[in-house]
């Protein structure tokens, strides 16, 4: 992990309020691995909190980090404003990332994002498909109407969007369509890997449970400190004994074990 200010590489509004922003950062790039985050800092001193954003892409190559965030408050809001060549204060890689190697023994590989859930997804794809290149990967996408992403996957993996009013060709939830896959889908080993809204994971681990799929959630959480010193980021969780701990969503997380998140 470090902090530096680095250089902005490219900016590009994806949709509306939605954008890539790829900087320049080698040695994060080399340690990135999917699911983790960084913590951007706003310039202004009024806005000291940082803001989480989780890794769309690394490329070790050209040395750039790629990130996806929304516009949802006045930090987002000046980061979107950031040109090509601007600097940005950048904490990270932080959390502990998707365990890959848990797919190893298994057939097919299931990721399932929603909302800003997805652009980890990517990632993630991209370095199990790198691992695995035999195994069948099926990401599961949510929208709300019309796809902003998902050619992007077809090189490392089968995309099967679903939206709230069918314009991507699927209504219903990512949820609905992984139901529709199962029906017709024999039986065989299967991991699953989500982010995204509380309800969609809330809907997903009943389901998973169900079906014998293990299950790894990456939360998304209102964050203080973003390394792990201010515990303002807490996630409930089933301890072995059956008792509740409390863990740092920035710094023992993002990436828990489904079985084990307690949604309330
Ligand atoms: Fe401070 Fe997670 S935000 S411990």
């Amino acid at each position: 992990m470090m902090t530096d200010r680095f250089p902005i590489v490219s900016q590009t509004e994806l949709a509306p309020g939605i954008f890539q922003m790829v900087l320049q950062t080698p040695q994060m790039a080399q340690e990135a691995r999917p699911g983790q985050l960084v913590d951007l800092y706003c310039a202004e001193k009024d806005k000291l909190l940082p803001r989480p954003i989780s890794l769309f892409d690394a490329d070790p190559e050209e040395g750039t980090l790629s990130l996806i965030y929304a516009v949802v408050g006045k930090g987002t809001e000046e980061f979107s404003t950031y040109d090509e060549g601007d600097t940005v204060r950048v904490t990270g890689p932080l959390g502990t990332g998707f365990p890959l190697d848990r797919a190893a023994d298994m057939n097919e590989i299931f990721l399932v994002g929603g909302g800003l859930g997805i652009p980890p997804m990517f990632f993630l794809a991209k370095c199990l498909h790198a691992l695995y290149p035999e195994k069948p990967i099926k990401v599961f996408l949510g929208f709300r109407s019309e796809p902003w992403i998902g050619d992007i996957f077809t090189p490392y993996a089968e995309v099967l969007p679903s939206s709230d009013d069918g314009a991507c060709g699927f209504k219903g939830t990512a949820l609905d369509r992984m139901t529709a896959y199962l029906n017709e889908a024999g039986a065989c080993a299967r991991i699953l890997y989500a982010c995204g809204p509380i309800p969609m994971m809330r809907a997903i681990q009943p389901f998973a449970e169900e079906k014998g799929i293990e299950t790894w959630f990456s939360l998304e959480e209102r964050m203080g400190c973003g390394f792990g010193a201010c515990y303002g980021c807490p996630a409930k969780l089933k301890a072995a004994d059956g008792t509740t701990v409390l863990k740092r969503v920035c710094k023992d997380g993002p990436v828990f074990p489904g079985k084990d998140v307690i949604f309330s």
